[in-house]
C-alpha cells in the first residue's frame, strides 16, 4: 500500500519527463505524461464521496503540444474497474490504435495494468481536449488538450496577452457507473446531473459552493484567450460572462471566422477558442453556464442549476462589489432561437494559411436518420418497452472484441458491413405521428466501409419518433467534417443543397443536429482505420446511437493503418460467457449482426 502510494507520488511529480527533438514520424517532438488513474475524495453540493480522477486532478491535467508534435500518455490504472481514453478531435492518421472507445478501437485497461496512448498531433491547431471513452467515467476523467501553432507560425490573430482554460462539466450524486449499469439492465431513464462545474466547481449560487468558487485573476485592459471545453456527460449549454463581449476565433482545432457575440452555445464534445479583452470596470464579474435544453417545454427533468466562476480584476478588493455581476445576456434554458443564431453564425476561417478543402464532388452519399426509438422486452422490464436510440433504424450493440482487432486479424461474427446509405423506408420524420413499426427498433453491429480517399456527404436527418425530438451533437473519430448546410424539417434533396456552402463551412469534429431537422457534412476518406461516431450526448451513446467506419487502405504503406502496437489491452471475452482462448469459435459465424 504504502509502496504503491509512494510510486504514484513520484510519477506525479514528474508528469513531463521529458522532450525529446525527434518523433518516429520525423517531425515534431515528442512529449511523455503519465496519468495514474484513482479513486479520489471529492466534496461539491455538500455530499464527499470517491470519483476516479487522473494525477488527484479534476479537470485532469493539461497535455500542451505544438502542432507536429507526438505524446505518448502512459495510463495506469490503479482505480478498482477497468477504462479506456479517448483524444477528441485528435485525428490519429492511420493510427486508430490509440484512439480509444472502449469495444471499438481496444478493450478495458484492467485495474491494476497500464497501457501506453500515442498521440500524433497533425493538422489540429487550438483547443482539443481527452476523456475516458467507458462508461460514464468520463464524468470525472477529462481535460483539455492545447495544440499551439507550428515553431515559427503565429495564430491568425494577435497574440493574447494570456490565456485561460475553461472546463464545463457535470456533477452526478452516487455512484454514477453503478446507476448507469442497473438503470440499462432495468431499462429505466439513465442519471442526470444536478449541477454543472466551472473548473471543477459548481460557483456561489449552488449549496455548499461559495467558499470554493472558482476564480480567474485578470489584469486591466489585456486580451486573454479562452479555451473553452464542454465536457458535460449529457447537456449542451450557454455561457457568458457578465459586462464582457467575446470573440470566438477557433472551434473544435480548427480557426473560424470572428465572432462577435455576448454569449456562447456550446455541445458536448465541443471545444472554443475565445479572445477577451478587460475593459470593463475593474470589479468581479460572474461566468456563467446553463443547459440549453433543445427537448420539448414538457420535459422539464433536466439540470437547472446556474453554474458560475468568478472573473476578477486584479487589484480588486473582495470587500468592494462583494457580489459580482450575473450576464444578463446568458440565454435561458429553452432559448432554441439564441442557440440556433450562435450555430448558424459559425463560419470557417478560409486563408491561405488555414485554407478550406471541402470537397466539391461525391462519391459515396448517405442519409442518415437520427432517432428515438423502443424495443419491447415484455417480461424484462416494468414498462414493457426499453428506450433505445438509433441511427437509421439500428441500435448500436456492443461485442465482446473491439472492432478494430476483428478487422485487423479477420476474426468473423463481431460485426457486419452492412450498415445502410438510406433507411428502408421514407416517412414524414418530424411530423407528429408514427406507425409502430417506425418507433420499434432492433440491436445490431453494423458498420460502413469506405475505400480510401472516398469523398463523404451525409445528410443526417433528426426525427420526432416518440415525441423525442432533440439536438444530437454528432461526433465523428478520426476526422473533422465540414458542415456544408442545415435546416428545419425534413431534407429535400433537390432544394436544399442549393443551399450548401462550399466557400467557407467550418471544419469540426462535433455538430448538433438541430432538433426537427438535418444537418450536410462532407469529408474525405483519407485516413485509414476504424473510426467510431455518435451523438455525444452520453444518454443516447449509451442507448446505441453509434456506429463505425472502417476506412480501407490506400495502396502505399503511408496510406495504410499502421501495424498494431507490440501490446493491447487482452479483450476478457469470460466476460461475455466466450471461452478465452477460443477466439477460434467466433471465426466463421458471419451473418446479419
Ligand atoms: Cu468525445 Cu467518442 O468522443
Ligand atoms: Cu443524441
Amino acid at each position: 500500500m504504502g509502496g504503491a502510494l509512494l510510486l504514484a507520488k513520484v510519477v506525479f511529480t514528474s508528469l513531463i519527463v521529458g522532450v525529446l527533438p525527434l518523433t518516429a514520424q520525423g517531425e515534431g517532438r515528442v512529449h511523455h505524461y503519465d496519468f495514474i488513474l484513482e479513486e479520489t475524495n471529492l466534496t461539491r453540493l455538500c455530499e464527499s464521496k470517491m470519483v476516479m480522477t487522473v494525477n488527484n486532478n479534476f479537470p485532469g491535467p493539461v497535455i500542451r503540444a505544438q502542432r507536429g508534435d507526438t505524446v505518448f500518455v502512459n495510463v495506469h490504472n490503479q482505480g478498482d474497474y477497468g477504462v479506456t481514453l479517448h483524444w477528441h478531435g485528435v485525428k490519429q492518421p492511420r493510427n486508430p490504435w490509440s484512439d480509444g472507445p472502449v469495444y471499438i478501437t481496444q478493450c478495458l485497461i484492467e485495474p491494476s495494468t497500464n497501457f501506453t496512448y500515442e498521440v500524433n498531433f497533425t493538422e489540429e491547431e487550438g483547443t482539443v481536449w481527452w476523456h475516458a471513452h467507458s462508461d460514464w467515467t468520463r464524468a470525472t476523467v477529462h481535460g483539455a488538450i492545447v495544440v499551439l501553432p507550428k515553431e515559427g507560425s503565429n495564430y491568425p490573430f494577435p497574440d493574447p496577452d494570456g490565456e485561460e482554460i475553461i472546463v464545463i462539466a457535470s456533477w452526478y450524486q452516487g455512484n454514477l457507473n453503478a446507476e448507469l449499469a442497473e438503470d440499462l439492465a432495468l431499462a429505466e431513464d439513465l442519471p442526470h446531473s444536478v449541477s454543472f462545474l466551472i473548473n471543477g466547481e459548481p460557483g456561489d449560487l449552488v449549496p455548499c459552493s461559495k467558499n470554493t468558487t472558482y476564480r480567474w485573476v485578470v489584469e486591466f485592459g489585456k486580451t486573454y484567450l479562452l479555451r473553452i471545453v464542454n465536457a458535460i456527460v449529457d447537456a449542451e449549454a450557454f455561457f457568458a460572462i457578465a459586462g464582457h463581449n467575446l470573440t470566438v476565433v477557433g472551434m473544435d482545432g480548427s480557426y473560424i471566422k470572428p465572432i462577435h457575440t455576448s454569449y456562447i452555445v456550446i455541445s458536448p464534445g465541443q471545444t472554443m477558442d475565445i479572445l477577451l479583452t478587460t475593459n470593463q470596470t475593474r470589479g468581479l464579474y460572474y461566468m456563467a453556464t446553463r443547459e440549453y435544453s433543445s427537448e420539448d417545454a414538457a420535459v422539464t427533468g433536466f439540470d437547472h442549476t446556474n453554474c458560475t466562476a468568478i472573473l476578477q480584476y486584479d487589484g480588486v478588493h473582495h470587500s468592494f462589489l462583494s457580489t459580482p455581476l450575473f450576464p444578463d445576456n446568458l440565454p435561458m434554458y429553452l432559448d432554441y432561437r439564441a442557440a440556433m443564431n450562435f450555430t448558424n453564425s459559425i463560419r470557417g476561417l478560409d486563408t491561405p494559411d488555414h485554407p478550406i478543402t471541402v470537397p466539391r464532388d461525391v462519391s459515396t452519399k448517405m442519409f442518415i436518420t437520427v432517432s428515438m426509438n423502443e424495443i419491447l422486452c415484455n417480461d424484462t422490464c416494468s414498462s414493457g418497452h426499453e428506450i433505445v436510440t438509433s441511427l437509421t433504424n439500428i441500435s448500436w450493440l456492443d461485442r465482446p472484441l473491439d472492432i478494430l482487432e476483428a478487422y485487423y486479424w479477420n476474426i468473423t461474427g463481431i460485426f457486419s458491413e452492412n450498415f445502410p446509405d438510406f433507411p428502408t423506408t421514407f416517412y414524414n420524420f418530424t411530423g407528429d405521428f408514427f406507425p409502430e413499426n417506425i418507433r420499434q427498433t432492433f440491436k445490431g453491429t453494423k458498420v460502413k466501409v469506405l475505400d480510401y480517399n472516398e469523398t463523404v456527404e451525409i445528410v443526417f436527418q433528426g426525427t420526432n419518433v416518440l415525441s423525442g425530438s432533440v439536438n444530437h451533437p454528432m461526433h465523428m473519430h478520426g476526422y473533422s467534417f465540414y458542415v456544408i448546410g442545415s435546416g428545419y424539417g425534413n431534407f429535400d434533396n433537390e432544394t436544399d443543397p442549393l443551399s450548401y456552402n462550399l466557400d467557407d463551412p467550418p471544419k469540426v469534429n462535433t455538430f448538433p443536429v438541430p432538433k426537427n431537422g438535418w444537418l450536410a457534412i462532407r469529408f474525405v476518406a483519407k485516413n485509414p482505420g476504424v473510426w467510431l461516431w455518435h451523438c455525444h450526448l452520453d444518454r443516447h451513446l449509451s442507448w446505441g446511437m453509434d456506429t463505425v467506419f472502417i476506412v480501407k487502405d490506400g495502396d502505399t504503406e503511408e496510406t495504410s493503418m499502421r501495424p498494431p502496437p507490440s501490446y493491447m489491452p487482452p479483450c476478457n471475452v469470460s466476460e461475455w460467457g466466450i471461452p478465452p482462448n477460443n477466439l477460434g469459435g467466433l471465426v466463421g459465424k458471419a451473418g446479419d449482426i
